[in-house]
């Protein structure tokens, strides 16, 4: 049964506060989800064409070769779209729109936004959609670009909030008594993930010793970064950023202007900064009042660097559809 002709849906941006990278060796890592969204807009368009068009560029896909077997499949919207078909037994041909209000390559989770967005948006036409299942979908598709991915950006992007997440046990809810903002700054250097994944690999194989060592003090920033969050204290919210920025730049995944705006958010007086994500470029975070995230998104703004004030979203995916009962 279709019940829907078109829908509409949008999933959250992410920041990895701390844990990133080491989330992918079964460590926790607590994500927060920002104000900015993915948005998909699907319509089944009555001919045998998928046709996709996004601000990365429009593809065309005939109906059957989205039933391509996984080894051959490339593209993540492919993937999502040939779960839902399968799970759903359908195919027919869709109009599917992707427009994003965040940049792509910046470590905010695009493309797991992207895939929840899609899948959500397409499943959502044959009837009620279950979001547990949805982000294990998103999750599969995003391990098309990214390969060992962990699944924490399309969880967060699913659910929203800020959630301390590992790999084998889920996530918990983290709720903060009052909420304080964070400044998101892009370097505009757009990385591969699964890139910088891999050479976190490399460094973990040369370094085994090192790794666990690293492992370890992770873990316990994480746990000690959820009373820190809950209570609201910024100055070792910030001494935790500096030590987790710490740990990912010995492992190499750092870059050079990550590492020189991190320098400039200190001297101006943020408790502490920290790359966010994949890293190799990507995006910055810092923690400081809110006075001094004001007029250190000014200068920075003065300098050519992007960067966004931003504040956690409740909401993870949202669905919108029209109540339109095809048959
Ligand atoms: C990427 O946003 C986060 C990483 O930890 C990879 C992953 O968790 O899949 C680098």
């Amino acid at each position: 049964m279709i019940i829907n002709v078109k829908a509409k849906s949008s999933a959250p941006a992410k920041i990895i506060l701390f844990g990133e990278h080491f989330v992918v060796y079964g460590n926790p890592c607590i994500l927060s989800s920002i104000k900015k969204r993915m948005q998909v807009n699907v319509s089944i368009n009555n001919t045998d064409k998928i046709r996709i068009l996004s601000d990365l560029g429009n593809s065309e896909y005939s109906v059957n070769d989205i039933f391509l077997s996984n080894e051959f499949v490339t593209d993540p919207i492919v993937k999502c779209i040939s779960s839902v078909f399968s799970t759903r037994k359908k195919s027919l041909g869709l109009d599917i729109t992707i427009s994003s209000e965040f940049p792509v390559g910046m470590g905010l989770g695009s493309s797991a936004a992207c895939c929840v967005a899609t899948t959500a948006a397409i499943d959502s036409l044959f009837g009620e959609i279950k979001p547990e299942w949805i982000c294990e979908q998103a999750i599969e598709a995003e391990r098309i670009i990214h390969k060992n991915s962990s699944g924490a950006d399309c969880v967060i992007s699913t659910y929203g909030g800020i959630i301390y997440y590992s790999k084998g046990s889920g996530f918990d809810r983290i709720y903060l008594k009052q909420s304080f903002p964070i400044l998101v700054i892009e370097t505009g250097i757009i990385h591969s993930t699964r890139f910088m994944i891999e050479k976190f690999k490399r460094f973990r194989d040369n370094n085994l010793s090192l790794f666990n060592e690293f492992l370890l003090k992770s873990r316990l920033i994480c746990n000690q970064a959820i009373e820190a969050l809950t209570l609201g204290k910024l100055c070792e919210i910030g001494y935790l950023f500096n030590e987790n920025h710490g740990l990912l730049k010995e492992a190499g995944v750092s870059h050079m202007l990550v590492d020189k705006l991190i320098s400039y958010c200190l001297k101006s007086g943020v408790y502490g900064a920290k790359m966010t994500g994949a890293g190799g470029g990507g995006s910055v975070i810092a923690v400081a009042d809110q006075l001094v995230i004001e007029q250190l998104h000014k200068s920075l703004y003065q300098m050519g660097f992007n960067s966004i004030i931003s504040e956690c979203d409740l909401n993870g995916l949202l669905i919108t559809n029209d109540s339109n009962i095809l048959r």
